[in-house]
């Protein structure tokens, strides 16, 4: 599998702001992660990627080193680069625009802006609070206490690595569990952070600004999110038989593989172990009959990536599969929930949807519909895995946006026996 693209994206800028160089082996090297790399570079850090065994080497500025970027970077269609960039250059002394693709433009900002403002952080924003963004950063931050009003890593994050180069302690309470990557790997960088309990019992985590981060070598896990694909694909293919290696298996990104599993998928492990800090193994999926399941709204945050092959799966399954607690799926690279909705519809999958809820009803699947990805690579990658399955193939109107997060999807699947067909328009 390709890296984790959070775990990607974390490693080049906690490398970026360490003292000495970081050495990156398992990098993904989608266009989400290139693009962070990019950023990195154009703040004045030295990144390199080493051809011989494909390490990538981050010489880091060290807290409130980065330089003014002579012109705006460009995030592309990431949402984690983006705001988890935000953070990091929130306390240094320097000013930055950004922006991104049609998709990010038009993603929610201010859940970002508004805890950093919060540090003395200032920000010219497009309308709607959106990017292009220019981001003044605090030259005599304070630090913040913030309780987090949506389920967001990203907010996490970007809100604890503002905290580094700020004076004393900054706060993030957490209500409900997100992926917890930053905290882990902060601590592997040897950041000063500490975990607590809020009065009502959520999660805190505190960070002591100030003190410098150390450069490490990290191993990138395969990316549970985009084995996801491939598993799922075993699993409503007939004789399908998959092991996905050194995959990471914390449990704030296995939501997809509890639920598959409940539904009845033949799903097991082997080989579970610690590398670098996270739990990981193999994972084998094999053919399964599947039924429809409830699966609650607490389990969101750790399978959110998930809901558009987890739609698919449900689609294959005997009874209804009803998912709950999507909101945060409206402010994904696409509404999620509209263009699974849609992408359902196109080829004959009954379905019902709500605000913030998805109801699918599975059976065969027709196919033959053709699916708008509106820039969105799950969408493409779902729905092209229902195209495994489905009496007709599937279509997805633009093959490009896989590359965000999982280079070379088509060949590898048609290393697994996949056919694919350019279409003409
Ligand atoms: C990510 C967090 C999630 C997820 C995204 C990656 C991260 O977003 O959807 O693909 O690396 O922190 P939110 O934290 O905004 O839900």
């Amino acid at each position: 599998m390709p890296g984790d693209k959070s775990i990607s994206h974390r490693a080049l800028m906690f490398g970026a702001m360490a003292i000495g160089e970081t050495i990156i082996s398992g990098l993904l090297e989608g266009e989400d992660v290139i693009n962070t790399a990019r950023a990195m570079a154009a703040l004045g850090v030295r990144v390199e990627r080493w051809n011989d065994d494909a390490s990538w080497h981050v010489n880091g500025v060290g807290l409130g080193g980065f330089q003014s970027p002579g012109q705006t970077i460009d995030f592309g269609n990431s949402g984690t680069g983006a705001r988890l960039a935000m953070g990091l250059l929130a306390t240094n002394p320097i000013s930055a625009r950004m922006s991104g693709d049609a998709s990010l433009r038009s993603r929610p900002m201010g859940r970002i802006v508004s805890p950093l403002e919060g540090f003395g952080t200032r920000f010219d924003t497009s309308d709607g609070g959106r990017m292009p963004l220019t981001l003044h950063g605090a030259r005599q931050p304070v630090p913040v206490v913030y309780r987090l009003p949506v389920a967001s890593a990203q907010v996490k994050s970007a809100v604890l690595l503002a905290g580094l180069n700020a004076p004393g302690a900054t706060t993030v309470i957490e209500p409900e569990a997100t992926r917890d990557h930053t905290e882990r790997m902060l601590q592997g960088f040897g950041a000063d952070i500490t975990f607590g309990q809020a009065d009502d019992g959520a999660r805190s985590i505190t960070v002591r600004g100030h003190k410098e981060l150390q450069a490490q070598t990290v191993e990138v896990p395969g990316d549970p999110s985009s084995a996801a694909f491939v598993l799922v694909a075993a699993i409503i293919s007939e004789d399908g038989e998959v092991t996905v290696e050194n995959m990471l298996l914390n449990e704030t990104r296995t939501g997809l593989m509890v639920t598959l599993r409940e539904m009845g998928a033949d799903i097991s492990i082997a080989n579970e172990r610690v590398s670098g800090g996270e739990p990981v193994g193999d994972v084998t999926a094999r053919s399964s009959k599947l039924g429809g399941v409830t699966v609650p709204a607490e389990r969101a945050p750790s399978m959110i990536d998930e809901y558009p092959v987890l739609a698919v799966a449900a689609a294959f399954a005997d009874g209804t599969t009803r998912m709950q607690g999507l909101h945060e799926l409206r402010v994904k690279e696409s509404d999620r929930l509209a263009a699974v909705a849609a992408g359902l519809q196109a080829n004959g999958v009954v379905h019902h949807t709500g605000d913030d809820w998805l109801e699918v009803t599975g059976g065969k699947v027709a196919g033959g519909g053709t699916v708008v990805t509106h820039l969105d690579h799950r969408i493409a990658m779902a729905f092209l895995v229902m195209g495994l399955a489905s009496e007709e193939p599937v279509t997805v109107d633009d093959g490009n946006v896989m590359a965000t997060s999982f280079p070379g999807f088509r060949s590898f699947m048609e290393g697994l026996g996949a056919r694919f067909e350019d279409a003409t328009a």
